[in-house]
């Protein structure tokens, strides 16, 4: 219960722009590997199968900044599927 106050209190006082975006590493079509992770630009997940160790599922997937799809289906997939489905769109991160 407490975690909540504190959650909506910061929510609060962000003011001006209240609604979370989530992660953001902007439009990752402009990167050299599309959706598909390269470890280049994924320096310290590569070779983890645990995404989850580093990035909430609840957290991602929240604002379409490629364009090309439908944001809320990707993120409700992401979490249904949890991350036996990221490799499908983001490739085998380095894991064999
Ligand atoms: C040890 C922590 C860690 C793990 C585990 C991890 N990631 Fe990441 N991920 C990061 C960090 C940190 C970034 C920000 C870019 C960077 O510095 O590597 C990132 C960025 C990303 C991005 C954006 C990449 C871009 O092009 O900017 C995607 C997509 C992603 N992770 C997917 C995954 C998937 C899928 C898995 C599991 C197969 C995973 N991550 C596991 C830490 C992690
Ligand atoms: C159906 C395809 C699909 C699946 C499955 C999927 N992703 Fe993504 N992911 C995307 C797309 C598309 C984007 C870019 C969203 C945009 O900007 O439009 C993205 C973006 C991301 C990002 C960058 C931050 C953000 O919110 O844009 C991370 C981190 C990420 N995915 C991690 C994961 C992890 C971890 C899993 C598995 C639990 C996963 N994804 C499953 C398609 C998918």
């Amino acid at each position: 219960m407490k975690a909540l106050w504190l959650a909506l209190l910061l929510l609060a006082a962000c003011g001006e722009n209240p609604v979370n975006e989530g992660e953001n590493f902007g439009n990752l079509l402009n990167t050299s590997g599309g959706l598909v992770l390269t470890q280049a630009e994924h320096p310290t997940g590569w070779g983890h199968s645990e995404c989850t160790l580093c990035h909430n599922l609840e957290n991602i997937h929240l604002v379409d900044r490629t364009g090309i799809t439908d944001i809320v289906a990707v993120h409700n997939r992401a979490i249904s599927e949890g991350i036996s489905g990221c490799a499908a769109c983001h490739g085998t991160n380095g894991v064999p």
